[in-house]
């Protein structure tokens, strides 16, 4: 009885379109808390933080709704993360619920994650309810609107809810059609338990907290359970919902969303996926969708400051204990010093772990170019997992060489057609085909080197369409390419850090513009320096950087103090973010010119 009287749903919508502040209003109208609560809401949580320190993250809310006919519900409102970096931890979330609703823009219309979260919520089945939000704007077009979802989306709008979520406008229609059209979960009370793990936190008291959703049977405090995936067992010490606040029950039952403590030391235990079951009663099958995730970028994580670096090991064990998806191991660099080789989901996690690092732990980085993972095998038919170009075999023991390709499906409007073809085209992709979607956008794919992507294939993406573009890819695995490791010497030296893997046709060109690019970024010195790119013995692009004429010091001679202190000051300020590289000092930018190569 209970069941049916459950809603799983989240909200859907591109960036900027109002997901945030509806869901404060779907909060605010189910009395989940008062405007004034919210306030203090946050303030508490500032104030928890700061004395325990304990993380809350609002990632499932549980809220009562009394409905038009008279019954009481139970509303699960589940968040979803929004880049195609995380678009698995998006569609675990989903996985959660059996409906979204998606807010649209009633200026702006259907935009690029509009669609890419729709295709997320369409796989999983989830039942959609086109909701058009700001039409308070003066310049919503809601009509207009309406046909873009049924012409591209192929949903039917004709109920779709007319909505401002700013000023609180049909908030209560939305909650009528999640109660009426999102169906009550399935599943059986009586089945061995079955609990889908949609996302998971470190908490600094109580360990791992698993965030769930109950599909079969039901889990509380004292029950054994077992992570199917990794098979370690705990016994549950507490369950619990988000009322907003972590309130604790006696049971998650089916249909139940909330939280599970275990006293779990490791979030790698709990991986996003996953399925918990009864260690005692187990169920044949996990739930469909488990998938590890591997990290598919890499890059070299060097603190400027040799004294940071055992402060640099913490801050990335720190972040580990929240993100089980960041895998890093030490290495070293004749260039760089000691440092850690970092593994990411994608670039954007990549930027995400350096901004924090370099913020919250106050650390100065130098990073490398970010590299994929190469299959080498050697002539005597080893095969080796090469991250790192430094590590890359001589060209005399090598067999052949293999890199990971994605398929990439970019959504476009019809005019854009000829600009995408060009880049992946420029990419080294290869077409695979294209859909029309309706009369104005079209679906292309493309086979694509994931390499070509980590570099600057976003950035060209948003360009070359105006920023109309959606985007998503996936591993498609391993093929074979004609690649040579290329590196770069300054001043003679050969610069391990700066070694990269390209393809051997467009070996040339790349080091041409490398070299050019490190040129421009490193300053003059008092001497000059030749910058060479070659691949083994062979040189393939040379520059130089001219020796500074004088001394910069010269032309304050006999001038004013205080502009020669400042200019002093400017150059010390220079020299924090530069490594001293032999005699070479070199700015941290140049370590990332490999990436600029428009
Ligand atoms: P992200 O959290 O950045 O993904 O954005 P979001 O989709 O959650 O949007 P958010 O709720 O932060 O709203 C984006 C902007 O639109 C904010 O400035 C809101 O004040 C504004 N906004 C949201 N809903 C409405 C609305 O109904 N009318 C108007 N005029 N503005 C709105």
């Amino acid at each position: 009885e209970r069941q049916k009287k459950i809603r799983n749903f989240s909200i859907i919508a591109h960036i900027d379109h109002g997901k945030s502040t509806l869901a404060d209003r779907i909060l605010e109208y189910t009395g989940a808390l008062t405007s004034r609560e919210m306030q203090e809401q946050v303030l508490d949580q500032m104030d928890l933080e700061r004395e325990r320190g304990i993380t809350i993250k609002l990632q499932a809310v549980r809220l009562a709704y009394r409905a038009d006919d008279g019954e009481e519900y139970l509303l699960n409102l589940i968040d979803t993360p929004g880049h195609v970096d995380f678009t698995y931890e998006v569609s675990r979330s989903l996985a959660a619920c059996e409906g979204a609703l998606l807010v649209v823009d009633a200026a702006q219309g259907i935009e690029a994650q509009t669609l890419a979260n729709v295709y997320l919520a369409l796989d999983n089945n989830l039942e959609i309810i086109p909701v058009i939000n700001k039409i308070d704007l003066p310049s919503a077009e809601p009509d207009r609107v309406k046909q873009e979802i049924e012409d591209v989306i192929g949903l039917d709008a004709s109920d779709a809810v007319l909505a401002s979520a700013k000023a609180g406008i049909g908030i209560k229609e939305i909650l009528e059609q999640v109660v009426s059209k999102v169906p009550a979960p399935a599943g059986d009370p009586d089945e061995p338990l079955k609990a889908l793990i949609f996302d998971s936190h470190y908490d600094a008291y109580k360990g791992v907290i698993v965030y769930v959703r109950v599909v079969d049977g039901s889990i509380k405090a004292g029950k054994k359970i077992r992570f199917m995936a990794t098979g370690a067992e705990f016994e549950v010490i507490e369950v619990g919902a988000f009322k907003p606040r972590m309130s604790i029950v006696d049971e998650l039952a089916v249909g139940d969303v909330g939280f599970v403590v275990a006293g779990i030391k490791n979030v790698k235990d709990t991986r996003v996926g996953d399925t918990i079951t009864d260690a005692k009663r187990q169920a044949a099958e996990p739930l469909p969708g488990y998938r590890k995730i591997n990290p598919m970028v890499f890059c070299g994580l060097y603190p400027i400051e040799t004294q940071d670096y055992n402060d640099l090991r913490e801050a990335l064990e720190k972040l580990q204990l929240n993100d089980a998806s960041l895998s890093f191991e030490p290495e070293s660099s004749t260039a760089l010093g000691f440092g850690f080789r970092c593994g990411f989901l994608g670039l954007l996690h990549m930027e995400i772990i350096q901004e924090r690092i370099e913020r919250e732990f106050n650390i100065p980085l130098i990073t490398t170019a970010p590299s994929v993972i190469y299959k080498v095998t050697l002539t005597n038919g080893e095969v080796l997992q090469i991250d790192n170009p430094s590590n890359y075999p001589e060209v005399g023991k090598i067999e052949h060489v293999e890199e990971p390709y994605v398929k990439a499906a970019i959504i476009v409007p019809n005019d854009y057609v000829g600009a995408i073809m060009e880049l992946c085209q420029n990419k080294r992709g290869e077409f695979v085909n294209m859909e029309y979607l309706d009369l104005n956008r079209v679906t292309i794919t493309y086979d694509i080197p994931l390499s070509e992507i980590v570099y600057d294939f976003f950035d060209q993406l948003k360009s070359s369409t105006k920023g109309y573009a959606s985007f998503d890819y996936e591993l498609s695995g391993y093929r074979q390419s004609k690649l040579v490791k290329m590196d770069i010497m300054l001043n003679n030296e050969q610069v391990d850090a700066l070694s990269v893997i390209v393809h051997r046709d467009r070996a040339y060109q790349r080091g041409r513009i490398i070299c050019e690019k490190l040129k421009e970024l490193i300053p003059r010195q008092m001497f000059e320096v030749p910058v060479q790119a070659s691949i083994g013995t062979k040189v393939i692009a040379r520059e130089t950087v001219k020796a500074m004429r004088k001394n910069v010091l010269a032309k304050c001679y006999g001038g004013d103090i205080s502009r020669k202190r400042k200019l002093l000051e400017k150059q010390k300020e220079g020299k924090k973010r530069m490594k001293q590289v032999g005699n070479v000092e070199v700015p941290q930018e140049a370590f990332m010119a490999v990436l600029k190569i428009d």
